[in-house]
C-alpha cells in the first residue's frame, strides 16, 4: 500500500503528458512560455477567479502575495498555529510580525474566535489555511476582520475545494451549492508540489485574485519586478512557473475534479468506518473539501503509527509540531501557548489516501486500527 500517489495516470494519459512535454522541448519555449499563460487562464477559470499568476512554489506564492501589499515591519500577520512551515516562513521572510491564532478543535482550521482576540491596530493580514482541503469560512472571517485588512487564503491543499457553510444539506456526500468562497479573500495561494491534489513533476505554485491592481503587482513581482525588458521597477523574485511544469499541469488539471471526487469517496468510507471506534477522533469536514489528507487524532499516536507501519500501512504526521514551536521561527515570535494546535500536533495521524485507492486497502487500514484497540 502507498501513502499517496503523485502520478495516478494510465498509459494512455501518460503518453499524452509525455507528448506535450516533448512538444514544448521542441519549441524551446522554456521561460514564461505560451503554456504558462494558457495554464494561468485555465486555472483562473476553474477556480472561478478573475486572474492567476503562476510562480515557482506554493511558498513563493505566499511570499509574493505578502510582498504585493507593501507591508511595514511592524505590521502583523495572523496565521494559524497548525499549518505547514511555509505559512509561517512567508511572514517571517517578508519581515512582518507573526501573530498566532489557535485552531478549532474539531476541524483543525484557524479559530475565528481566536482571530477576533488577536486583532490589533497593527493587524494588516490574516492567512487562513484550508488545511487538509477543507475551506475556512472566509465569508465569516471577512465579517470579523472588516474591509481594511487583507485575507490571503493558503489553499496549497485545497485545489477547487468549495465551501458548504450555508448549505442545509451539508451532511450529504455531494455539495449542492459549490460556492468557492475565496471571493471574500483578497488573494489565494496554491502549491503544485507533486503530492498535492494537482501536482507538477517538480515544484510549482499559483496565485489567484479578483483584484486587478494586486494581479498587476504580483505579475511583475514574480519576474524580478520587470515591467519591460531591463526595467526592474519592484524588488521582485525570480519565481516564474516553469513552462515544462505548466505544460504538465495543463494535462493533469483535466483530472483534478475527478481525483478530488475519488478522494472524497475514500474519505467518506474512512469517516463511516472509523466513527465506530471510540478512541479515534475524526477531523470534521464538509463535502466540498478537496480531501487532500485524511487525518485522525488519537492518544497513543506513535504506538498506533508503529503498529500500522509494521503491518505495511504507511502513515505520516501533518504536522508533528505546531508553528509556535518551529525552530525556524523561534527568533521571530513571542512565546505563546496554543493549546489546540499543540495537542493537534501530538495526536494527528494521516492515513493513506489518493485517487483510485482501493476500498479494500482503506478497509485494511480500518481493520488494523480496530485490531489495535481491541
Ligand atoms: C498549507 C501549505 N502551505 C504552503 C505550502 C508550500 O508549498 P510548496 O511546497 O509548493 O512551497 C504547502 C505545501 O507543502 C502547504 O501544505
Amino acid at each position: 500500500m502507498k501513502f499517496t500517489d503523485v502520478n495516478p495516470f494510465n498509459k494512455k494519459i501518460q503518453k499524452r503528458i509525455n507528448k506535450s512535454i516533448l512538444d514544448t522541448v521542441k519549441k524551446k519555449d522554456f521561460i514564461l512560455g505560451n503554456n504558462v499563460n494558457k495554464f494561468e487562464k485555465k486555472f483562473s477559470n476553474l477556480s472561478k477567479s478573475k486572474y492567476a499568476v503562476g510562480c515557482a512554489t506554493g511558498t513563493d506564492a505566499l511570499i509574493l502575495a505578502l510582498k504585493s501589499l507593501n507591508l511595514k515591519p511592524n505590521h502583523e500577520v495572523i496565521i494559524p498555529g497548525m499549518s505547514y512551515i511555509s505559512t509561517g516562513l512567508s511572514a517571517a521572510l517578508n519581515n512582518n510580525k507573526i501573530v498566532f491564532a489557535d485552531i478549532d478543535n474539531d476541524t483543525g482550521l484557524i479559530s475565528l474566535n481566536s482571530v477576533k482576540n488577536k486583532i490589533s491596530k497593527n493587524t494588516k493580514v490574516v492567512i487562513p489555511v484550508n488545511l487538509y482541503g477543507q475551506k475556512v469560512d472566509i465569508k465569516k472571517l471577512r465579517r470579523i476582520v472588516g474591509s481594511n485588512k487583507y485575507i490571503i487564503e493558503d489553499s496549497a491543499q485545497a485545489h477547487f475545494a468549495f465551501s458548504c457553510f450555508d448549505c442545509k444539506k451539508s451532511i450529504s456526500n455531494k455539495c449542492c451549492k459549490k460556492e468557492m468562497n475565496h471571493n471574500y479573500a483578497d488573494i489565494s495561494c496554491y502549491s503544485f508540489y507533486p503530492s498535492k491534489n494537482l501536482g507538477a513533476y517538480g515544484d510549482g505554485g499559483i496565485i489567484t485574485t479578483n483584484n486587478r491592481n494586486l494581479f498587476n503587482k504580483i505579475y511583475f513581482l514574480r519576474n524580478l519586478g520587470t515591467i519591460k525588458k531591463n526595467v526592474h521597477q519592484y524588488e521582485g523574485l525570480n519565481s516564474r512557473l516553469d513552462t515544462l511544469q505548466a505544460t504538465i499541469l495543463l494535462e493533469k488539471v483535466k483530472f483534478t475534479h475527478l481525483h478530488n471526487d475519488y478522494r472524497r469517496m475514500v474519505s467518506s468510507f474512512y469517516d463511516k468506518q472509523l466513527s465506530t471506534i471510540k478512541e479515534v477522533k475524526l477531523t470534521l469536514s464538509k463535502p466540498g473539501s478537496s480531501r487532500h489528507l485524511y487525518v485522525i487524532r488519537i492518544k497513543k499516536r506513535n504506538k498506533l503509527a508503529k503498529f500500522l507501519l509494521k503491518n505495511k500501512v504507511p502513515v505520516q504526521y501533518h504536522y508533528p509540531y505546531s508553528l509556535n514551536k518551529a525552530p525556524a521561527l523561534k527568533n521571530k515570535i513571542k512565546k505563546v501557548k496554543l493549546l489546540n494546535s499543540e495537542n493537534w500536533a501530538k495526536e494527528c495521524l494521516s492515513l493513506p489516501l489518493y485517487p483510485y485507492m482501493k476500498l479494500k486497502d482503506a478497509n485494511k487500514v480500518v481493520r488494523l486500527i480496530r485490531k489495535f484497540y481491541s
